[in-house]
């Protein structure tokens, strides 16, 4: 069963190596994200599953007020680090999605399959949480990798690539889904050869994600006071249920 806990070690451990702003997945996320608070009129955004800050530091260059809050005390860390070495007055929390209180927010956010961590009863409790946060009409958008995928969601990953510090990192990994229970399960390793020869191994690892398919979100949020406004792909695009790698999701506190 998918655990919150089975991953937050390794995200605390890796945090110093977190490079948001490089992925591609950012690239196609953050500007899409914007475009639904922009259209919702949000201005005040909360981010629950903050992680180093990969969508804070980007919606708050876009004129938006952002706090950012994440259960991994190492991510916090290294996104205040990030806050001061750019001269950016952001308050990042350390706290769970399922509890923290901040205050009542336009519209919150957890992104890049962060509710994934979370067992189904969990997320639930967590939509409820992320009501306390909103104001009356308030958003919440996340995304979650979509269980309805065909073929991708049973794969092997092998690649090599080099990074900016010059470094060769080889990366191993296979995702295995449960569809009866929607349970994927991951298990890699990556060999990074630094440049003067050194190799260090990270792994195996293994981890598990709660992932859904679009109704079973509905359906969840409107059991815990939401309702659905629009659920897309990643890029906001119209969501292809068997093709849609992710199901952007955009709801209303009601
Ligand atoms: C894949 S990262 C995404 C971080 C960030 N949104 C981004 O796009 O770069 C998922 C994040 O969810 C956080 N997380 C997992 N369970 C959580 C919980 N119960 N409460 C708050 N954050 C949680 C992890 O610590 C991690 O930083």
């Amino acid at each position: 069963m998918a655990m919150i806990t089975d991953r937050t070690p390794m995200y605390d451990r890796n945090a110093k190596y977190d490079r948001p702003e490089e992925s591609d997945w950012h690239k196609i996320a953050n500007p899409s994200v914007e475009r639904f608070l922009k259209k919702h009129n949000a201005k005040t955004v909360l981010d629950l599953a903050c992680g180093t800050g990969g969508q804070v530091f980007w919606l708050a260059k876009h004129g938006y007020n952002v706090v950012g809050a994440d259960i991994s005390k190492g991510r916090i860390r290294c996104a205040r680090i990030k806050a001061k070495r750019e001269t950016m007055e952001i308050t990042f929390l350390n706290g769970d999605m399922r509890t923290i209180k901040v205050g009542k927010f336009d519209a919150v956010i957890t992104m890049y399959n962060a509710v994934g961590h979370l067992t189904k009863a969990g997320f639930e409790k967590a939509m409820r949480n992320v009501r306390d946060n909103l104001n009356q009409g308030g958003i919440y958008i996340f995304d979650i990798i979509n269980s309805n995928l065909e073929n991708e969601l049973d794969l092997d990953v092998d690649n090599t690539k080099k990074r900016a510090d010059g470094a060769m990192a080889h990366k191993i990994q296979t995702c295995r889904i449960n569809r009866k229970t929607g349970v994927l399960t991951i298990n890699g390793a990556v060999c990074l050869w630094k440049v003067n020869g050194d190799l260090t191994v990270e792994g195996p690892i293994r981890w598990t994600m709660q992932v859904y398919n679009a109704k079973q979100l509905k359906d969840m949020l409107s059991r815990n006071g939401f309702r659905v406004i629009g659920q897309y792909s990643l890029d906001g695009s119209r969501l292809l249920d068997r093709r849609s790698t992710e199901i952007l999701t955009v709801a209303r506190k009601i």
